[in-house]
């Protein structure tokens, strides 16, 4: 499949079948992650992994926003290492958009929820009690995935007309 097609049909799922997607599968959408630009090639990112029911529901209370994640198989929480790159959150953004892609184009469905805030770090401190995150990392968000058991219909965005504001 086009890449474009890919990034056309992705949506964000939140609410996901039963039937829980190899740890497999998960990693690779993982590992599309790794292969994402950053700053210098800095590579500022890390994963965990989680699968444990009671911690996932403790990650699910983190903010309104995460309630979704109560029903996923798995949260992958992305983590960055915020001194080995000065642009740590753009390349957070690319990896997880890379993961995102990854999960969709396997047939699985995704969601980024917020955890890093500008201005406080309360989410992230709650998110680093309950998984015990040295503090030498940023917490970035939680993804949750799995299956999807939704179907969004495709996204209407900005046409290239407006989005292109000049052509010089
Ligand atoms: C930085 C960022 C933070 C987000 N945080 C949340 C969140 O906390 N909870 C949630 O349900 N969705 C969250 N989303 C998903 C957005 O709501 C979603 O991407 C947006 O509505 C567009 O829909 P789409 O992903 O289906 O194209 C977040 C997305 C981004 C990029």
């Amino acid at each position: 499949m086009d890449i474009i097609d890919i990034i056309k049909a992705r949506r964000s799922i939140r609410k996901y079948k039963k039937e829980v997607p190899s740890e497999e599968l998960i990693k690779r959408c993982i590992e599309a992650g790794l292969y994402a630009p950053s700053a210098r090639n800095s590579q500022p990112w890390s994963f965990i992994l989680v699968k444990d029911k009671d911690k996932i529901k403790q990650l699910s209370k983190v903010q309104t926003f995460t309630k979704f994640l109560e029903g996923a198989p798995y949260v992958i929480v992305a983590l960055a290492d915020e001194k080995k790159s000065n642009h740590w959150l753009e390349d957070m953004g690319c990896a997880i958009m890379a993961l995102l892609l990854e999960a969709h184009s396997l047939g699985l469905g995704a969601c980024w929820g917020a955890i890093y805030h500008p201005e406080n770090k309360d989410r992230e401190n709650y998110v680093r009690k309950v998984l015990d995150v040295s503090e030498e990392l940023r917490i970035i968000a939680c993804i949750g995935i799995g299956y999807p058991d939704e179907t969004p219909s495709p996204k209407k965005v900005k046409s290239l007309d407006e989005a292109i504001i000049k052509i010089v």
